[in-house]
């Protein structure tokens, strides 16, 4: 994401990208570029919600695919092409804070839009991080990033994270934190894009 705060919109892409590709089969990586300068309802590289983001892309018509409307990491002023608009979203949805549920979701419906305290994620190289409570507030969500799978490593269940700070971070760019106590918020603003 460079120097902009435009995890938002990272976090909605990726969410979009994988709700398009189990309906048509397709994967197509899209435009966060769009977002970034054409959803009014957020703040551009000053910030934003994946929840606001869905009603955006509802509003603009579609996204763009990434090779068409590719990444600057600084806001522009919105040049979306009618015609090159070609993933379209119907609505979302609010999933509920109870992780064997969000898990149960993941399995059958894809990754999941999600915002995190993003507190110790600066110091993050790699293992399941499960910091404590009191260096990660479940309350502060400052970070939006994208929860693609989980697992069990040596009796330790966790969440796989895809973050946008690039492949040199963390493992390979993601991210692996405790899964069951709510660990740094990752529970509490889980949303996904509905494609019919
Ligand atoms: C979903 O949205 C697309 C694009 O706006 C539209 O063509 C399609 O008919 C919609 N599907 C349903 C079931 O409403």
């Amino acid at each position: 994401q460079g120097a902009c705060g435009s995890c938002w919109a990272f976090s909605t892409t990726g969410n979009v990208e994988g709700q398009w590709f189990l309906k048509h089969n397709k994967l197509v990586s899209l435009s966060e570029q769009e977002l970034v300068d054409c959803d009014t309802l957020d703040s551009g590289c000053g910030g934003g919600l994946p929840s606001n983001a869905y009603k955006s892309i509802e509003k603009l018509g579609g996204l763009e695919p990434e090779k068409d409307y590719p990444y600057k990491g600084a806001g522009e002023k919105c040049n979306i092409i009618k015609s090159d608009l070609k993933v379209f979203i119907n609505d979302s949805v609010v999933l509920p804070k109870d992780e064997a549920k969000l898990a149960a979701w993941l399995a059958k419906n894809g990754p999941i839009s999600i915002g995190i305290n993003a507190n110790m994620m600066q110091f993050y190289w790699g293992g399941i991080s499960h910091p404590w409570k009191f260096f990660c507030n479940p309350k502060s969500l400052d970070h939006g990033v994208l929860i693609v799978g989980y697992g069990t490593e040596n009796g330790t269940p966790y969440w796989i994270i895809k973050n946008s700070w690039g492949p040199d971070w963390g493992e390979q760019g993601y991210y692996r934190i405790y899964r069951g106590d709510g660990s740094c918020g990752v529970n509490q603003m889980a949303t996904s894009s509905i494609v019919d």
